[in-house]
């Protein structure tokens, strides 16, 4: 049985995961598990929920919820992070300041990712430090963004530490609508994958027999698009970030994209498709905010979840806790990771963060190497690669001129000009947040 603590346990996303605990207990049983965050009202109501749902559901389990770091962190197994530094009310920035200068403007990609990545460094940082004071084994597990600028701040501190995993959910995202779209189970697919976070590319998709599926899969997207497995959950706006998947087909047809590169092969586009005045950021305070809010307190209230569903996105909390069991359990299942290079992709640096695919077991993840890839693919990543490399010197040097480099070289803004004043809003937004450059 084991511990787990989830940072960021005020998360809308947290429910999700609570359930996925849940449903899992017999595979991955829990002896502790702990919420933790640093916004005790947040914490505060996903806690009181996930007392009604374990009383229900889970009353073996010894479970608390807090906003001290050492009833938190001590003698833990697992860490699962996904904090938030600045929370929505700066995600909103993040986009609307980009949008003012006709630039992308999103949490992770462009200079929306750059502003939350000089955030996230700090507390990803000083988590790690007090997570290893009072557990240093546990094994810490995280999806906080933006995960390419994170996994390379970690690696540059923390590069022997061997029980830290960076991951993100969106290739699990598309390998379940990949199922959906084949009426597959996706568990059964073999990937093939490279690339950055956010950032990379399905080369081959295998089913137990040894077949690639990805003819398959790019030809039934040309002919009828492309919609994410829980699409019924999700709002326009997601939508519309698969349905682009067809025109990305169309233009580089090798391989299946990671849909956040729309915002990378397509700046002009998707900048007109976004609302300057009322961004993802809004959309999310607006509705999964206040709706998953609004629930957790009437279950609180009635003291039953009979009649409640406050999950988000079953594939998030499923993914990391079938992480975490893959780990425990040594069963060195396939995901998609994030970890150092050192040859996996013959002809990019070593020391890159890329994301590959990789058995995952409890000597963490054993990746799979992909060879040399094409120069469209080299120079889409390596000019990625340079932007987070600077991003990550900014942070460390706290450097106006890396920053500066760093935002000229992200494709969504080019403009050095541009670039400068973009940087100057950021860091006058961010005060307080960031180190001083
Ligand atoms: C996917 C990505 C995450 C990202 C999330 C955004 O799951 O992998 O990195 O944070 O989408 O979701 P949201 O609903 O907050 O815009
Ligand atoms: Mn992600």
């Amino acid at each position: 049985k084991y511990n787990v603590v989830i940072v960021g346990g005020g998360s809308t996303w947290t429910p999700g995961l609570l359930q996925s605990l849940t449903k899992n207990k017999n595979v991955f049983p829990l002896n502790r598990l702990v919420l933790f965050d640093i916004d005790a009202e947040r914490q505060k109501i996903i806690g009181e929920y996930a007392k009604v749902l374990f009383k229900e559901k889970y009353p073996e389990l010894d479970f608390q919820y807090t906003t001290d770091k050492e009833i938190a962190y001590k003698n833990m197994d697992f860490v699962f992070c996904q904090m938030r530094t600045g929370g929505y009310a700066m995600r909103e920035l993040d986009e609307k300041i980009p949008l003012k200068f006709g630039v992308i403007g999103q949490e992770t990609c462009g200079p929306g990712g750059f502003a939350y990545g000089m955030r996230s460094i700090r507390d990803m940082l000083q988590m790690i430090e007090d997570v290893r004071k009072y557990s240093p084994n546990a094994w810490i597990l995280n999806y906080t963004n933006p995960a390419a600028i994170v996994a390379e701040a970690i690696n540059r501190v923390y590069k022997d530490d061997k029980r830290i995993l960076n991951i993100c959910d969106q290739p699990v995202n598309l390998l379940r609508s990949y199922g959906r779209l084949l009426d597959m189970d996706p568990y059964e697919f073999e990937p093939v994958y490279f690339g950055l976070n956010h950032f990379g590319w399905f080369t081959h998709l295998y089913d137990k027999f040894g077949n690639d599926l990805v003819p398959k899969i790019k030809e039934i997207i040309k002919r009828q698009g492309f919609k994410p497995v829980d699409a019924e959950q999700r709002d326009q706006s997601w939508l519309d970030t698969y349905s682009i998947v067809k025109d990305m087909l169309e233009d580089f047809p090798d391989y299946l994209p990671n849909t956040y590169l729309q915002y990378y092969y397509y700046p002009e586009y998707k900048v007109k498709k976004l609302d300057p005045n009322y961004t993802r950021a809004n959309e999310v305070m607006d509705g999964r905010e206040k709706r998953v809010f609004a629930e957790c307190r009437l279950v609180a209230e009635k003291g039953t979840t009979a009649g409640s569903s406050v999950v988000h996105n079953d594939a998030h909390g499923d993914m990391i806790v079938e992480v975490a069991e893959s780990i425990a359990h040594n069963k060195n299942r396939i995901y998609i990771i994030i970890t150092e290079n050192n040859g996996l992709i013959s002809n990019i640096q070593d020391d890159a963060m890329v994301e590959v695919a990789a058995i995952l077991g409890v000597n963490g993840p054993r990746p799979f190497g992909v060879g040399k890839i094409g120069t469209f693919y080299k120079g889409l990543m390596e000019q990625q690669l340079a932007y987070e490399k600077l991003t990550v010197d900014a942070y460390f040097e706290q450097s106006y001129e890396k920053a500066l480099q760093a935002l000229t070289l992200n494709r969504t803004v080019v403009d050095a000009k541009k670039a400068r004043k973009i940087l100057d809003e950021l860091i006058k937004a961010n005060k307080g947040y960031w180190p001083e450059l």
